[in-house]
């Protein structure tokens, strides 16, 4: 007989699952299943081209507690704009791009909390598909961090040092995460596991394709949440 333990509600917590699909059907259909499962469910530039606003507020409505994953880099008052519309719909968390500037992340943090203040905005420091250095992630956070943001996305591999730096009220998310049974580390350079990322420190580990790819998406989902529990 095998023993399961249940999981951690923290450890749940912990999971982002990344709706990546190419139409709402699916994404829909996921969330319904594994809602309760995982605490975040992000929409990205993929479903949100598709489906539109209308997909945000309706997983919204149904009690999703979703990342709005569009990546905002423009000038301050584009971006401002933007921020506005992704409070309005009532997401707990979306993200501008570090790199756009100070000044752009700070009209960002100020028109979304003018709408929302509970929701929740973060930096990207560097696309986890490109080569860096930790100097150049641990720069933008900084300035992510004196803008007052909420947080960074980065690589599960500079967790310990931004955990370190910014406390632990700093929201970390961290996307490139592979578990061992994954097929594949697709376009990320710099993977870990769900065990080394919350460990590290990370608040959120961003999962996609390992879960959306795989035959049973909840056991999928089971499975990193347990590696993240073992972490805990
Ligand atoms: O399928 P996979 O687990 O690679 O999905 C990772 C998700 O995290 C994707 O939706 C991707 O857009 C996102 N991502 C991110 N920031 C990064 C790297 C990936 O938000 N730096």
């Amino acid at each position: 007989m095998t023993s399961m333990t249940a999981p951690s509600p923290s450890a749940i917590q912990k999971l982002a699952v990344a709706l990546d699909f190419p139409s709402v059907a699916p994404a829909f259909e996921l969330f319904e299943r594994l809602n309760g499962a995982a605490g975040l469910f992000k929409i990205g530039p993929e479903l949100f081209l598709q489906a539109g606003p209308d997909a945000v507020r309706r997983l919204v409505d149904r009690g999703a507690p979703v990342f709005l994953d569009m990546k905002f880099h423009d000038i301050p008052r584009t971006v401002a704009a933007a921020a506005r519309e992704s409070a309005r719909m009532g997401v707990t968390v979306f993200n501008v791009h570090a790199s756009g500037g100070a000044e752009m992340m700070r009209a960002a943090a100020e028109a979304s909390r003018a709408v929302r203040p509970e929701t929740k905005i973060i930096a990207v420091t560097v696309l986890t598909s490109l080569p860096t250095t930790s100097e150049e992630v641990l720069r933008l956070a900084a300035a992510a961090h004196e803008a007052g943001l909420d947080g960074v996305v980065a690589s599960p591999r500079e967790m310990r040092a931004l955990r370190e730096r910014f406390g632990p009220k700093f929201l970390l998310v961290s996307p490139a995460v592979r578990p061992a049974w994954a097929a594949s580390t697709h376009d990320h350079q710099r993977p870990a596991s769900p065990a080394d990322a919350a460990s590290a420190g990370a608040d959120y580990i961003v999962v996609g394709r390992p879960i959306t790819g795989d035959a049973d998406p909840v056991a999928a989902a089971a499975r990193v949440v347990e590696e993240i529990q073992s972490a805990l």
